[in-house]
């Protein structure tokens, strides 16, 4: 890949995908920005200038999505890399969330990214186009965990297994990567208030200032572009996360050893093999 592309940012208004869409721009692409939040897209086609067009978009509606993908086509003539990137999230312990709050998190991380994902690569086989889709998923996809983010936790874990079955659906001409971020700093503190649900002040406030805390977006977003551009499966940015991945596999190795061992049998459970042979005919 030459490293002038466009692309389409999901979530591109504000963020880390605004500072994705600067990216490509600083490179010589073009970029589409979606988003939900008007008055924010308003605001990045401004800041953005002439290479960046804009489109209203709801991720988690069917409709939405179809409509955003005709409309990248037409603009950008073509979409080199395109960045499922809209997320929400607010602290829902398990046993106090709701099943709105659980729908809501599911509906944008998951689906949202689920259908931004097939819409375009759809697009770029029947086109027989080159194209990479990069997913945002979160250190939370790898093991590193906090109290009170368990709805957000399970769909960023959701994200890492439906890239990581696609990589392996997709043809050559499409390239699947997952953006695996920590603590940046970005209004993604407000998501609850942003969807319509109460928060109260003191919330906000110890959100926002947490976030402060964390890596410029600048920084995050440059990562996952110049992650995309080289093709990367996982894209890494905070070193620390590293922890909670190795914490995992320490106890699914542990676990392992203790209760299934390597044994005369093992070979008989490959799912895919199996699968194979029976469409074989054997
Ligand atoms: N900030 C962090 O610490 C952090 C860490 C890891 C991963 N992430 C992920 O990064 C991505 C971007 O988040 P951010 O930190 O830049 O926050 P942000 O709130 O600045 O950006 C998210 C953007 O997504 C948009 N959005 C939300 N729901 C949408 C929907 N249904 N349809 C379309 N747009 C929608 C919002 O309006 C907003 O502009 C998210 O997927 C988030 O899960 C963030």
């Amino acid at each position: 890949m030459t490293q002038t592309k466009n692309a389409v940012v999901t979530g591109g208004a504000s963020g880390m995908g605004l500072e994705m869409a600067r990216c490509i721009i600083e490179r010589g692409g073009r970029v589409l920005i979606a988003d939900m939040d008007d008055k924010a897209l308003a605001k990045a086609a401004k800041d953005l200038g002439d290479s960046a067009v804009t489109q209203k978009a709801d991720v988690s509606k069917p409709g939405d999505i179809e409509t955003l993908a005709e409309k990248a086509f037409d603009e950008l003539v073509h979409v080199d890399l395109v960045f499922a990137n809209a997320g929400l999230q607010f602290d829902a312990p398990v046993i106090e969330a709701t099943p709105e709050e659980f729908d809501l998190q599911y509906g944008t991380n998951v689906k949202g990214s689920w259908m931004t994902a097939r819409a375009f690569a759809r697009r770029w086989i029947d086109r027989s186009e080159e194209g990479r889709i990069c997913f945002t998923g979160s250190e939370h996809s790898l093991g590193f965990q906090h109290d009170g983010a368990a709805l957000y936790t399970g769909t960023k874990h959701a994200i890492l297994g439906l890239a990581d079955v696609m990589r392996r659906e997709m043809p050559e001409n499409v390239g699947v990567s997952v953006f695996c971020p920590g603590l940046v700093n970005t209004g993604f503190y407000a998501s609850r208030e942003k969807a319509g649900l109460d928060e109260d002040d003191e919330a906000l406030k110890d959100g926002e200032k947490l976030m402060s805390m964390g890596m410029p977006a600048a920084k995050a977003a440059r990562a996952a572009v110049e992650g995309a551009l080289m093709g990367e499966w996982l894209i890494m940015t905070h070193a620390v996360a590293r922890e909670g991945a190795e914490a995992r596999w320490e106890e699914i190795d542990d676990a392992f050893r203790r209760q299934a061992p390597p044994g005369s049998d093992d070979s008989n459970y490959k799912v895919q093999e199996l699968k194979k042979q029976i469409s074989a005919g054997g």
